[in-house]
């Protein structure tokens, strides 16, 4: 390999001499990686204010704003400045700061130093630089065996990693003997990939499997493993019972030992209703995390991310930002968390009344939180089976995996969940 940029050296000295244990987790291409900070932005970056701006890669009109089809300017009420140009391969600064603080609100436990958030272009892609950061060909990555397909594509094949399964649940909580087991299994790198409230079972660990979880982590952390662990934090907020973990098992884990790395990938995609905008964060907290290493971390995220999209959409970041800083924000999205929560009572209370007649074609998973439950049909019925019949015969689409069927009760109106669970009844029978 090239030797490397004095650029890329710099940060990695720095996060060498502060957190070596960071730096151990690295990738070859997270080594390799930093910001141009020295090239055409340093040289933008200088020309700013002067009266004649000749660095910038856009066109002006000739009064200075964005160059712009009218076409397209009079159907946005937002300052083409903050829609039109480009914005930072970092983010909008104070959609940045924004949602650092949002962070804290919403996990109200987290003391730890956490880096600033980076914006991603959703969760999707910063799950992607989280394996460019820190992912190399054969690693080996610990998933619950009922996850996001997507993550095949993501880690799997963009990074050559190796997933590897836990079983998900025992009984109606997760086996977290499975996953201790999972977790002694890995070599000295151990990259965990945790997503709570889960895709696919909507199913989020209660206060004590998290705290248990935290312990078997930071355990090995202890041990002298080098720990990461990846939170894809997708649905975050969505819980509807007590006792159930509120907050990221992040934060608990951003102060957790200094040889455990917490990056926390959340975004406004799910949890504020904006899935086609395509904003998201890429955090990072590890106990001791210095300043100086969290700006390293920010570099190098925001370099991987000039090399694959240059920078995330700034209509989409100024949207999001003035959705947040909106006076009734809180209200609404309380209002919002209320719908999906009764559709989510609506689906218990269907299985209540229903669940002994079901019971010879299908029994529910466990869940508690998010967007999606699944249902695992009894023996000799094949999910793909029922999912085609429901479309032909009933008019209801479902997702088929393997033996079970997810239902995203997110998207289904409480009037039409009775109907729903009777129809995959019905298709179970034929
Ligand atoms: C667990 C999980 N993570 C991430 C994503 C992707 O989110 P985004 O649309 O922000 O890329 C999804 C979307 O289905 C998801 O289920």
């Amino acid at each position: 390999m090239r030797s490397l940029d004095p650029q890329a050296e710099s940060l990695n000295d720095r996060i060498h001499r502060d957190n070596p244990a960071i730096y151990d987790l690295l990738s070859a291409k997270g080594k390799a990686v930093y910001f141009p900070h020295l090239g055409i932005v340093k040289q933008s970056a200088d020309a700013r204010g002067k009266a004649i701006d000749a660095t910038i890669g856009i066109a002006v009109e000739d009064d200075g704003t964005p160059m712009r089809f009218h076409a397209i300017a009079d159907r946005l009420r937002v300052d083409p400045k903050q829609s039109f140009t480009y914005a930072s391969s970092y983010g909008k600064p104070e959609l940045r700061k924004k949602w650092q603080e949002m962070i804290r609100a919403k996990n109200p436990s987290m003391k730890a130093t956490v880096s600033l958030p980076v914006v991603s272009h959703a969760l999707t892609h910063g799950l992607s630089l989280a394996g460019y950061l820190f992912v190399d060909p054969g690693d080996v990555i610990l998933v619950p065996d009922m996850y996001w397909e997507n993550y095949d594509l993501l880690f799997g094949l963009a990074y050559g990693a190796k997933l590897s399964f836990f079983n998900t649940f025992k009984g109606q909580g997760l086996d977290l003997d499975a996953f201790e087991k999972g977790l002694k299994a890995l070599g000295p790198k151990k990259i965990v990939l945790l997503t709570f409230p889960n895709n696919p079972t909507g199913y989020t660990p209660t206060e004590a499997e998290q705290e248990h979880m935290v312990r078997l982590l930071t355990a090995e952390a202890e041990a002298g493993h080098r720990v990461l662990v990846l939170a894809d934090d997708a649905y975050f907020g969505l819980v509807y019972e007590s006792g159930v973990a509120r907050e990221s098992i992040f934060a608990r884990l951003a102060d957790g030992h200094e040889n455990l790395l917490a990056v926390k990938i959340d975004g406004a995609t799910k949890e504020d209703y904006v899935w086609g905008f395509r904003v998201g964060f890429v955090t990072y907290g590890s106990r001791g995390i210095t300043a100086a290493t969290c700006s390293a971390l920010e570099d190098k995220t925001a370099g991987a991310l000039r090399g694959s999209i240059s920078n995330a959409s700034h209509l989409s970041q100024t949207l999001v930002f003035e959705g947040f800083s909106a006076p009734d924000y809180d209200t609404v999205k309380k209002e919002k968390y209320e719908i999906l929560k009764n559709r989510y009572q609506r689906v218990k209370a269907v299985l209540a009344a229903n669940g002994k007649r079901y019971a010879d074609a299908f029994t529910p998973l466990p869940f508690n939180s998010g967007y999606f439950m699944c249902v695992k049909l009894a023996e000799g019925l094949s999910a793909e089976a029922v999912r085609q019949t429901l479309l032909a015969k009933y008019d209801t689409g479902v997702i088929a995996l393997g033996r079970l069927i997810r239902v995203a009760f997110s998207a289904v109106p409480e009037g039409k969940i009775e109907p729903l669970f009777e129809n995959i009844y019905k298709a179970c029978r034929e």
